[in-house]
Formats: C-alpha cells, sequence, structure tokens
C-alpha cells in the first residue's frame, strides 16, 4: 500500500491521481496531523510525504509550528520505516546564484520556512528520495494561478513581482515524475520545470493563456514588503539525472484545461 500524506493538498491530489493505478491509502490532514505520531495499523510499503507547511511567511510568526510540522512531521512519517518520498523546495537556497541550483550545491534558507523544510530534509532518513521542486501550480489549493485568475477578473491591472527569477512546476508534473524518481537512487534531486519565469512573467502568461485582457505592472520584492524573504534566482536543474519536467508554459496550459473542464 502507498500512503500520502497531506492528501488535500494540490501536490497530494495529484499524487492521488497519478497513483490511481496502485493501492493507496491518502490520509489529509484531518486524517492524520503529521506532527502527532501515525494512526495505529498503518503500514505502507511506500510513503509520499506531500503534507507540510506551506505558509512561507506565516512561518516567520509562528517557527515552532512550521517546525513541527516539516521536521517533526517528516520524523513521523519516516518512523513507518518505509521508503518515503519528501517534497523539498528551492527556498532552502539562498538565491545568490545566477546559474540553475544543482544538487551539490549547498543550502543556505533564509526564510524559516526554507530553514524548516531543509531540516525536514535531514529527517526523512537515509531510505528516501529528498524531491526539491518550486514555484508548485495545480488547479486546485491556493497557488499563484488560481490568484492570478480571481485578481484577473476583477481588475484592469495587478502589481506582480519582477526580480525573483524561478520555475513555476505543474504538479501534475510534478507527480508523474516521482514515478521515475522511484527507479532511482534514494538521494537528492532536483525535479522542476523546464524554463525560467519572474512572477510578473508568469502572470503575463496566465493572463494570455487564459484570455484576460488584464495589464502586469511589474514591481520589486521590496516593494510588495512580505515578511518572509525569498531568493532572486531559484531555478532549479538535475545533474544526476533525475527526470526533466516539461516547461512551465505547458505546465500552465494543462491547468488551464483542467480548470475550464
Ligand atoms: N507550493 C509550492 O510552491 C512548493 C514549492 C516547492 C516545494 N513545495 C513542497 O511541496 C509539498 C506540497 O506542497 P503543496 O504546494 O501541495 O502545498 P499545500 O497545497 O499547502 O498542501 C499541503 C497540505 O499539507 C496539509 N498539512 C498542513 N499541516 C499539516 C499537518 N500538521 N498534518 C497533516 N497535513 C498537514 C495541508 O492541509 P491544510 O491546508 O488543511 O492545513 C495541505 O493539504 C510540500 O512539502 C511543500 O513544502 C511546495
Amino acid at each position: 500500500m502507498y500512503l500520502i500524506t497531506g492528501a488535500g493538498g494540490q501536490l497530494g491530489r495529484a499524487l492521488a491521481e497519478e497513483f490511481a493505478d496502485e493501492e493507496v491509502v491518502a490520509l489529509a490532514h484531518a486524517d492524520w496531523d503529521v506532527s502527532l505520531p501515525p494512526p495505529p495499523g498503518l503500514a505502507p510499503e511506500l510513503v509520499l510525504h506531500a503534507a507540510a507547511w506551506t505558509d512561507v511567511d506565516g512561518a516567520e510568526a509562528d517557527p515552532q509550528e512550521a517546525a513541527a510540522v516539516n521536521v517533526g512531521g517528516t520524523a513521523n512519517a519516516a518512523s513507518l520505516g518505509a521508503p518515503l518520498v519528501y517534497y523539498s523546495t528551492d527556498y532552502v537556497f539562498d538565491g545568490e546564484k545566477r546559474e540553475p541550483y544543482v544538487e551539490s550545491d549547498g543550502p543556505n534558507p533564509r526564510s524559516v520556512y526554507g530553514r524548516s523544510k531543509l531540516h525536514g530534509e535531514a529527517a526523512a532518513g537515509a531510505q528516501a528520495w529528498i524531491v526539491r521542486s518550486s514555484w508548485l501550480f495545480g488547479p486546485t489549493g491556493n497557488n499563484f494561478v488560481r490568484t492570478m485568475l480571481r485578481l484577473g477578473a476583477e481588475r484592469d491591472e495587478v502589481a506582480v513581482v519582477d526580480d525573483q527569477l524561478g520555475s513555476p512546476t505543474y504538479v501534475g508534473h510534478l507527480a508523474a515524475a516521482t514515478r521515475r524518481v522511484l527507479g532511482l537512487p534514494h538521494g537528492i534531486y532536483h525535479v522542476a520545470a523546464g524554463g525560467e519565469a519572474t512572477w510578473a512573467d508568469f502572470a503575463e502568461a496566465i493572463f494570455e493563456e487564459a484570455g484576460l485582457p488584464t495589464r502586469v505592472r511589474r514591481i520589486s520584492t521590496a516593494e510588495l514588503g512580505r515578511p518572509a524573504p525569498r531568493p532572486a534566482y531559484s531555478v532549479l536543474r538535475s545533474e544526476k539525472g533525475a527526470p526533466e519536467l516539461p516547461h512551465w508554459r505547458e505546465g500552465l496550459r494543462e491547468c488551464l484545461d483542467r480548470l475550464e473542464r
């Protein structure tokens, strides 16, 4: 049996779809709060650990709770004794590089969230695949695509940050790539969409693909003034033969298709 944690989240849902041909137990937050020990009787052969504290700004004000979920929760998932896939983030890097981050680059997280996810990597144990991805979006949940579609329907112009560069990754592509990661030795893998974009580039593409006339006003991270620092550059690539994902624009089109259905 494959266990999916955080099954109500955007990646958790995509994993449940991708692995629908397996025997799957999909536990959402209400079914198992991963900061607590696992429910009795669970004996998975594989854990797809998608539960996490993902409120990047909220973590700055509540580092203990973020760590309880991202570090303690990962240790609890690993305590089941099965091989585990842990989803990590580009925010483990400081963003000082100007070429893609590969697996051998040293992490140096600048936010509470990034630190908690990095410590979570260590808590995943020796029989884990650490899959670092970035800027996830999908047809459900809170994500940038859904926020832009909502704002775009309400406004003529939206102000969007133009000085962070990353790879917006479609959860369906990440879920499909997870299957291929399972064929690789345990370890860290960078699995993010092809191409790169700023949030402003991504917003323009969303409006264009969705046929909305909304304009994007390009602003700086400083102007937006969010509590948590974010890397200015966090494009991820693999030097270890991790699966390559389609370009982010293809992911965006697939996501919009799903939303329209
Ligand atoms: N989103 C991104 O841009 C991004 C980028 C790189 C890596 N990642 C990583 O990818 C993974 C999946 O993220 P996502 O985008 O799918 O996030 P998401 O949509 O926020 O899903 C996370 C899920 O975890 C659940 N959760 C939170 N606290 C929990 C707890 N204590 N016990 C059990 N479940 C809990 C949430 O439930 P509630 O909503 O009910 O709290 C939510 O359903 C995470 O490990 C994240 O760190 C995300």
